[in-house]
């Protein structure tokens, strides 16, 4: 699967999204490296930090499924990940990271180039 089929698995599953509250829609969808995508939405509560992203969204149904740091490839994000989520995109040591910006066109990061001198903790 490539990075643009990728995104558009995340597309399309964002209309799935629960976001009643800032009404923005996110998908995402990962790869692993057996080929298995999973998908996730931005799901908001009404104790506003309480929401989780998409990209978390989808990287925990991945564990859930028995995903470990290492096993997940790729993503696409119908937006450009914050912080936090790139935060988890570091740990779960994806090699690529693919969302589009203004204009619609799409761009290609490592984690370690979306968040520069990474913080890490032993395990
Ligand atoms: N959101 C994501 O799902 N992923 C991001 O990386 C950026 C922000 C969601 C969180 C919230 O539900 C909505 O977008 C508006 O911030």
């Amino acid at each position: 699967m490539t990075d643009a089929e990728l995104l558009e698995r995340a597309d399309a599953i964002a209309e799935h999204a629960y976001a009643p509250y800032s009404r923005f829609h996110v998908g995402a969808a990962v790869l692993t490296r057996d080929g298995r995508v999973f998908e996730g939405v931005n799901v908001e509560n009404a104790a506003y930090p309480l929401g989780i992203c998409a990209e978390r969204s989808a990287l925990a149904r991945a564990v859930g499924e028995g995903c470990r740091p290492g096993d997940v490839e790729a993503i696409g994000i119908t937006a450009s990940p914050c912080g936090g989520c790139r935060q988890w995109l570091w740990e779960f040591r994806l090699d690529r990271v693919t969302f589009p910006v203004r204009g619609g066109e799409l761009v290609t990061y490592a984690p370690a180039e979306l968040l520069p001198d990474t913080w890490d903790l032993d395990a």
